[in-house]
C-alpha cells in the first residue's frame, strides 16, 4: 500500500534507470551493514522448512528468486536475500566489461505493469564479479551466475568467450546459467539454434563439471522461440545432461520501444513455454519459470505446472521491496491450506 503510493507519486516520475541505480547503491550499502542485514534476513527471508525446495543438489529456502538483470555486477545479492528472495541470479556477466547500450534504455509501461529494456549487458566483467563473489557473507544467499557473450566478440568466437566467463565464475556459483536469449546483444539469440548451442553448452559444461562441487548448469531461453525450437532445446538439455532450463527471458514481440518486454504481458507465453517444457522433460531436469510473475497465484500456478523454482523481476519493480517476503508468506499459508507438508509436494501437480 505504502509502496504503491510512493511509486505512483514519486518513483514513476523519475527516470527508470536512475531509480534502478539508486536502489542497487542503497542495497550495496545495506550489504555493508552486517547487523541490519541479519535482522532483515531474520524478519523477511523464508525460514519455514515447508517452503524449502531442493534443485540440482542445491537447497533453496523458498522457491521464489530474483531473475537476472537487476544485480548485474553481483553487488548486493546478500541484501536481496535479506529482503526475502530465495535465490538471486546475478548478471548477465560477460567475459569483458562493457558499458551497454546508450541511454535511455529502460522504460516503464505502468498501465501494463511491464518494462521494456535494451540495457545490452552493461557490467564490469567476469573478473570484477568474481572478486565480489569471493567476499565473505554474513547472511545465507543462494547465488546463480548468469553469463552472456561480450558484445564485441564475434559469433564465431562465442564459445571461447562464454568459457572464459565460466572459468572465472563457475567455482563461485551455486548454479551457472548460459544466457542465449537476451534480445539486446546482436546475434545472441541465434545461439539458441541447436547446431550452435550444442558445442557452446558442451564446452561450458566441461568447465562447470570440473569445479570441486560440480556446478549445476542451466540454459535460459527466449519466449519467442517457435514451439518446435523449445522442444529442440529441451531435447538437447536432456542429451547433454544439463541441470535445468530457465524459461523465459523478455520478448521482442511488442510494438513499443526497441528492446525486450517483461512483466504482465509476458505471463501467458511464459506459462505456455513452461507447460511445453514439462510435457517434454517431465521431472528429469529442473524447470525455472520466469516471466510475468506478479503474485502468489502466479507462483502457485508455475509450481503446479512443473517449475521447481520461480523467478520475478518486473513484478518486484511494481510490487515493492517486500514483494518476495510477502509472497513467500502467502505461499506458506497456501501450502498449509492444501494440506501439504511442503511446497515440494505442489510441484508438477497439474502437469
Ligand atoms: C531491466 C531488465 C534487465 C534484464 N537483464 C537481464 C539480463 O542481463 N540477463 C538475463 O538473462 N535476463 C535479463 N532480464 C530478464 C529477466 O531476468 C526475466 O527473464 C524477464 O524480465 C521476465 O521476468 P519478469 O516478467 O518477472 O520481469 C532483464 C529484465 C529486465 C526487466
Amino acid at each position: 500500500m505504502m509502496y504503491r503510493l510512493v511509486f505512483s507519486q514519486v518513483l514513476r516520475r523519475l527516470d527508470a534507470e536512475a531509480v534502478h541505480r539508486f536502489t542497487v547503491s542503497a542495497l550495496a550499502l545495506l550489504a555493508r551493514l552486517p547487523l541490519v542485514k541479519r535482522l532483515l534476513h531474520r524478519a523477511l527471508a523464508p525460514h519455514d522448512p515447508a517452503l524449502r525446495v531442493t534443485a540440482f543438489g542445491v537447497h533453496f529456502p523458498g522457491p521464489l528468486g530474483l531473475a537476472a538483470g537487476f544485480d548485474k555486477d553481483a553487488a548486493c545479492a546478500e541484501a536481496l536475500s535479506a529482503l526475502g528472495f530465495g535465490h538471486v541470479e546475478v548478471g548477465t556477466i560477460t567475459a569483458h566489461g562493457q558499458p551497454g547500450n546508450p541511454r535511455p534504455r529502460l522504460f516503464r509501461l505502468v498501465r501494463q505493469h511491464a518494462v521494456i529494456n535494451r540495457m545490452g549487458f552493461n557490467n564490469a566483467g567476469a573478473v570484477a564479479a568474481a572478486r565480489r563473489l569471493r567476499r565473505t557473507r554474513s547472511v545465507p544467499v543462494v547465488i546463480g551466475v548468469n553469463i552472456g557473450k561480450t558484445k564485441v566478440v564475434p559469433e564465431s568466437e562465442a564459445t571461447a568467450d562464454y568459457v572464459a566467463s565460466a572459468k572465472e565464475l563457475a567455482p563461485l556459483a551455486d548454479y551457472l546459467v548460459v544466457n542465449v536469449s537476451s534480445p539486446n546483444t546482436p546475434g545472441l539469440r541465434n545461439l539458441q539454434a541447436v547446431s550452435l548451442l550444442r558445442p557452446l553448452l558442451t564446452a561450458v559444461k566441461e568447465v562447470a563439471d570440473a569445479t570441486p562441487r560440480r556446478t549445476p548448469l542451466l540454459v535460459k531461453i527466449a519466449p519467442d522461440l517457435a514451439d518446435e525450437d523449445v522442444d529442440a532445446v529441451a531435447e538437447l538439455a536432456l542429451e547433454l545432461g544439463l541441470d535445468g532450463i530457465i524459461a523465459t527471458n523478455t520478448t521482442i514481440k511488442h510494438d513499443g520501444e526497441t528492446g525486450g518486454l517483461s512483466g504482465r504481458p509476458l505471463k501467458a507465453r511464459s506459462l505456455e513455454v513452461l507447460r511445453r517444457l514439462r510435457a517434454k522433460v517431465g521431472d528429469r531436469i529442473t524447470l525455472v519459470s520466469a516471466g510475468g510473475v506478479e503474485d502468489v497465484d502466479d507462483v502457485w500456478e508455475r509450481l503446479l505446472a512443473g517449475a521447481t523454482l520461480v523467478q520475478g523481476y518486473t513484478g518486484w519493480v511494481y510490487g515493492g521491496p517486500l514483494w518476495a517476503a510477502h509472497i513467500h508468506r502467502q505461499l506458506l499459508r497456501r501450502v498449509r491450506r492444501h494440506g501439504l507438508k511442503s511446497v515440494t509436494e505442489a510441484i508438477g501437480r497439474t502437469a
